[in-house]
C-alpha cells in the first residue's frame, strides 16, 4: 500500500457521485488516513456518513480567509504535519453556466475564479507549513480549460486560471520537495455539473469520445489522485493529467 501511514487532506466531497469521494476511497484503500473538509453543515452530513470514525472532519469554506486560517489550524493541533492534498472544489452561479460568454456579469465571473481558482492558493498558502517532503498536491480541472465547450463559459476561463495558478505553484513548492499537478477529469455527472445548462448532452457527448464509449469514473480520477498525491509521482512536477479515457484525443 504505497500511502499507509501518510495522512492526505480531502478538500470537495459533497457526496458519494463526488470525486473528492473517488480520490478518498483509492487513498484509503492505499492506506492513507484522510482529513476531510466540508464547505458547510449541510455538507458535513453528507460527509459524516461518508467517512470512517477515525477520519478527522474540518469545516473550511474557501472563499473566508479566517476559514481557512482556521481550518488549517485544526488540523495542525488534530493531525500535525500532513503528506498530500486534494483541491476538488468549484463553484459558480447557474446563470452563467449557459448563454454567451459576452454576458457574462462581473460578479458571476469574479465569484468563480474566486472560489474555482484562486482557491488553490488561497489554500495552498495555509497548508504550505504543514506539508512535508514528499508530499504531493492535486486540484481538479476540466478540458473546457482549452477548449470552448458549450455552456461550460465562467468555468472553463476559471479552470485556465486554474492551471496556470497550479503550474506557478508547482514551481515555488518544488523548492519545498512538494509536488502539485492537475487532474483534467472526464464529465461525470456530480453536483457541479448539473449547474451547467444541457449537461445530460455534456456527458453523453464525452462518454461517447472515450476510447470504448464508456464514460470515466470517480474511482479512475480518484485512483489517478491517489498516485499524484503520493510519492511515486514526485517526479511529474506542474502537469495537466488527462484522466478522462481519451475524450481529448479527439
Ligand atoms: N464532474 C465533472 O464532470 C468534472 C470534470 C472535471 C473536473 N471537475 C472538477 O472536479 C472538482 C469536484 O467537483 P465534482 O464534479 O466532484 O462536484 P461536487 O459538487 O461533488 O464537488 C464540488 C465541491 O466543491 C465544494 N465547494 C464549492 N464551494 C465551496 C466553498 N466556498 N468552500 C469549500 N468548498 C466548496 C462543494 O462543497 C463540493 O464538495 C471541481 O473542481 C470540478 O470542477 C468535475
Amino acid at each position: 500500500m504505497f500511502l499507509e501511514g501518510k495522512k492526505i487532506v480531502v478538500m470537495g466531497v459533497a457526496n458519494n457521485k463526488s470525486i473528492a469521494w473517488g480520490a478518498a476511497k483509492a487513498m484509503k484503500a492505499q492506506g492513507a488516513t484522510l482529513i476531510y473538509t466540508y464547505q458547510n453543515e449541510r455538507m458535513e452530513k453528507q460527509v459524516a456518513k461518508l467517512a470512517d470514525d477515525k477520519d478527522l472532519l474540518i469545516e473550511c469554506d474557501v472563499t473566508s480567509d479566517e476559514s481557512l486560517r482556521r481550518a488549517f489550524a485544526t488540523i495542525e493541533a488534530r493531525a500535525g504535519k500532513i503528506d498530500g492534498l486534494v483541491h476538488a472544489i468549484a463553484y459558480s452561479k447557474k446563470e452563467e453556466l449557459g448563454g454567451n460568454v459576452s454576458d457574462i456579469s462581473r460578479d458571476g465571473y469574479a465569484l468563480a475564479q474566486d472560489v474555482s481558482a484562486y482557491s488553490l492558493l488561497a489554500v495552498a498558502k495555509v497548508a504550505k507549513p504543514l506539508l512535508n517532503k514528499g508530499a504531493g498536491v492535486v486540484t481538479l480541472s476540466y478540458m473546457g480549460s482549452v477548449r470552448a465547450i458549450p455552456n461550460y463559459n465562467v468555468m472553463g476561463i476559471a479552470k485556465a486560471a486554474l492551471e496556470s495558478a497550479m503550474r506557478y505553484l508547482a514551481a515555488e513548492f518544488g523548492k519545498i520537495g512538494v509536488h502539485v499537478n492537475a487532474i483534467s477529469a472526464g464529465a461525470i455527472k456530480t453536483l457541479a455539473v448539473s449547474g451547467v445548462s444541457g449537461y445530460k448532452e455534456l456527458i453523453k457527448e464525452s462518454d461517447n469520445r472515450t476510447a470504448d464509449g464508456v464514460g470515466v469514473t470517480i474511482d479512475e480520477v480518484g485512483e489517478t489522485a491517489a498516485f499524484l498525491v503520493s510519492p511515486f509521482a514526485s517526479g511529474i512536477v506542474g502537469d495537466v493529467i488527462y484522466v478522462d479515457k481519451g475524450v481529448h484525443l479527439t
